[in-house]
Parts: structure tokens; sequence; C-alpha cells
């Protein structure tokens, strides 16, 4: 990389003299395929500067004194000991949801099958009735508790889907709830209409996808309730056909696409989003290598979600090597939901995905950074720290990023930064004059 410029404006903040600043740059492809997903940009001993919300520099902490205008003085973080990355993004989870099904997680491990429980009206129909009876205020107290852990687990950007409603009540009670979360607490939320997750109790599926069609789809729109559309297809649930008829009328409306695609059997579902062009398809587990190939030559996303393998204890992992090593830009996200992965423990997903799917504790946080946003068709403002970028950063408690998947279960977040405020953590600020003192002067950890 050339000289680093200070982009235009205040500063505000610095993050000053961090172990490792993973900044896994942007700047010549808004996503990380292949060879590049392990090999972003990682600065040691590296500084951050902040102003106005957003990232104005980052650089090796020696190039400071060369961009920080001699006198100014501004409050800074001491990062040193600390790794900084960008802000987590989880570009899959099911947040809002009543009661829970740890009798079904139960019944598993006993030997019944997700399907098989799922046929004997548990399952997400089971949500389904749990949610509908839920008030509005009550799924808004649940999703705050959820978020306020979320957002302590280093996550800054949250996808979150309706899809246990089944009817329009329900689903726009959902989606008004995720709404009125954003507006709630400092985690980013970006909102999804998967109206098409099951087939409602008691209603044919046919009339179910017209209603859909004509009456949901341009009420979500109108309302914006949601930016994306989502569906299922499942052997037993949603066909290919179900989707290019309810995706083709969702991008009539404006609504981008995602599928739950070859989640428990190979549908076709990753050409299918491909030629839909969706921005994703998520989980991919029985994905065919012409399914890889279509993904690898398109802007598509691959969300991986093997949280919900091991939560189910199925041995099918999604192919994560066969994938990077085809090119297709991959991502990770929880899959948070009350039947097959109940945790939103982002960092824990990474640790599967090393131990489960052979990505490296480097690829990891490519896939729940720059190309978990562009899960999302956000990668222009989040995603990695780029000067210009919103200022979303996390600070872990140890000194390179591989010890956040090996040390496995413990939350190492130290702080966390949303639209460059301190929104969770000890924040003990200094002027940046002192900070370039104890640079000089190391008394870490003495004082
Ligand atoms: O993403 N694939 C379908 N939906 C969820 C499971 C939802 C549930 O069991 O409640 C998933 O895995
Ligand atoms: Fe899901």
């Amino acid at each position: 990389m050339g000289e680093r410029q200070l982009h235009s404006g205040r500063i505000e903040t610095g993050i000053i003299a961090a172990s490792e600043l993973l900044v896994i740059d942007s700047t010549s492809a808004p996503d990380l395929r292949g060879e590049r997903l392990g090999h972003f940009e990682i600065i040691p001993d590296g500084s951050v500067l902040l102003g106005d919300g957003t990232i104005l520099w980052v650089g090796p902490t020696s190039a400071l004194r060369t961009v920080v205008p001699t006198g100014q003085s501004f409050p800074c973080i001491d990062a040193r000991g600390l790794t900084v990355t960008p802000g987590l993004i989880d570009a899959h989870s099911h947040l809002v949801f009543g009661g829970t099904r740890e009798d079904e997680f139960d019944a598993r491990i006993r030997g019944k099958g997700y399907l098989e429980i799922a046929q004997a009206g548990g399952g997400i129909k089971r949500t389904v009735q749990l949610t509908r009876a839920a008030s509005e205020s009550e799924l808004f107290a649940l999703g705050r508790e959820r978020l306020q852990e979320i957002l302590s687990l280093g996550i800054t950007t949250l996808e979150v889907k309706s899809g246990y409603g089944l009817d329009q009540e329900t689903e726009f009670k959902m989606l008004r709830v995720a709404r009125e979360l954003a507006e709630a607490q400092p985690v980013e939320i970006v909102t999804t209409f998967l109206g098409a997750h099951e087939i409602p109790p008691g209603i044919p599926k046919e009339s179910y996808v017209n209603e859909i069609e004509q009456v949901m789809l341009p009420e979500v729109v109108r309302q914006d309730l949601a930016e994306f559309c989502d569906i299922f297809v499942e052997q037993g649930v949603y066909t290919p056909d179900d989707a290019v008829r309810i995706l083709g009328k969702a991008r009539e409306y404006g609504l981008k696409a995602k599928i739950h695609a070859d989640q428990m059997s190979d549908s076709d579902g990753a050409a299918l989003a491909v030629s839909l062009q969706a921005i994703s398809a998520d989980h991919l587990n029985y994905t065919n290598p012409e399914g890889q190939a279509a993904l690898a030559a398109s802007r598509c996303i691959g969300v991986l979600l093997p949280g919900s393998d091991f939560f189910l204890g199925l041995p099918h992992y999604p192919p994560a090597r066969k994938m990077i090593e085809a090119g297709v830009a991959v991502a990770l996200a929880t899959d948070f939901n009350p039947g097959s992965c109940m945790t939103y423990n982002l960092p824990l997903i990474m640790t599967v995905a090393c131990t489960q799917m052979r990505m490296s504790p480097t690829e990891v946080f490519g896939a729940v950074t720059l190309n978990a946003a562009r899960a999302l068709d956000r990668s222009e403002t989040i995603g990695s720290l780029a000067p210009g970028k919103q200022a979303d950063l996390v600070l872990f408690s140890c000194p390179n990023h591989k010890l956040i998947s090996y040390h496995f279960g413990k939350n190492h977040v130290h702080t966390v930064i949303k639209k460059g405020k301190v929104v969770y953590g000890p924040s003990r600020l200094l002027a940046y004059n002192d900070m370039l003192q104890q640079l000089n002067h190391p008394t870490h950890g003495d004082e």
C-alpha cells in the first residue's frame, strides 16, 4: 500500500498502538475470494483515527506523527495488547421469536430427527404458534435483551428475518419489532421478509403464495418494513418455482433476494439464487459442483451456517474448502433461531467453522466482516477499516486475531465502537499527547 492519506474531517477519537489491526482492505475488490479470504491486510502495531462517525485514517502507529497536525489533541484509547477489527456482521438471524424449544433439543439427543419432529407438529410451526401468541412489546423486550448480549460479543450489524408468523399480522409484527429495536439500541439491523419460511397450517400453499405476492409484498414495501425477501427452498416446503414467483415479484417491488438453499438436500438452490440475482444463498450444505461454479462466477455470497449443523448434530457441513477454492465469496453467520441454532454467538460459530469446515482463523474473520457486509449489500459502508467507511470497530482483549477462535467460549471483546461512539466496554480515554508520551516511555500496566 502507498502513502496513507488522512481522509478529510476533524479527528475526534484515536485508537492507538493496537498489537494487530485487521484492515481487510476493500479497495481492490468488494469481497474476499480464494486466497484473498485468508490474506487480507493486517497491520502490526497499528492505529486508527475516527471523526464524524467515520474512519479517517488507518496505518502503522509509527506513521501517526506524519498525519496528525502538530498541537492537535483528541481523546484516545490505548489499544496496546489489543486486536482491532471491523465490527462483526451477522448476516443471517431469526432474532425475533416467541418461546423456546428445549424439549425438541432433548428429543433430538434421544434420537428423533429434525424433520421427524417438524412433521409431528413441532419445529418452525411450534414457534409460529408461540410468536403469534406473543405481544409486540413481549417480542421487543426479548429482542432487546438478546441484542445487549449480541453487542457485547462484538456484533455491530445484524440481519433479522420474519418467518414465524406465516400470516400478515404476525409477519408484520415481527418486522415492526425489528425496526423498533433498530431505533432503541446501537446494533444496526437489516430486515428481511421471510413470509415463505414454512407453509401455514390449514392453508393451501397456492393460496398462501398468492397472498404473499399480491398482498404481503406490496404492503411490506409500502410500510417500509424490509430491505430483503427470503424463501426456504426445500423438499416438502417451497419449490424453486415458488422462489421464482415470490422473489421475482419481490424484485418488482424493489426488495433484494436471499434464499435458504440446499440445507437438507440438493435442490439446485445455489444456481437458482444466481439466476434470480440473489444477494446471498444461505446454508449450502448440499450444493453441487455446478452450483458452486455458478456462485463463483456471480456476485452472490454463499452464507454458511455451520452452527445449525453443529447444534442439530448433523455431519454434513457445507463444503467450505471446496467453495473457497472454487472462488465463491463465503460469509459466515449464526442462523440464530430456536430450532436449529439457539445461539447468537458469532465468535463461537467462527470456531465451529475452523474445526468442522477447516476454515483458517484468519479466513473466518474475512467471512464475518467484508463478505458478510456484501451479503447485506453494505460492503461500501461497513466490513473493513477503510478510510471513509462507517467507524464500526471491535477491540479484543488479546494480541492477535487467531486467539479469538482458538480460545473458544470466552468473550474476548474489550470495547465496541459503533459509528464512532463507544457503545460497549471500558472507554478510558486519554489525550493524544499523553498517549504519545506513554508510547515514548512505556509504563503500560503499572499506571
Ligand atoms: O434457518 N431453514 C429453515 N429455518 C431455520 C430453522 C428454523 C426453526 O427450526 O425454527 C434455519 O435453520
Ligand atoms: Fe435461517
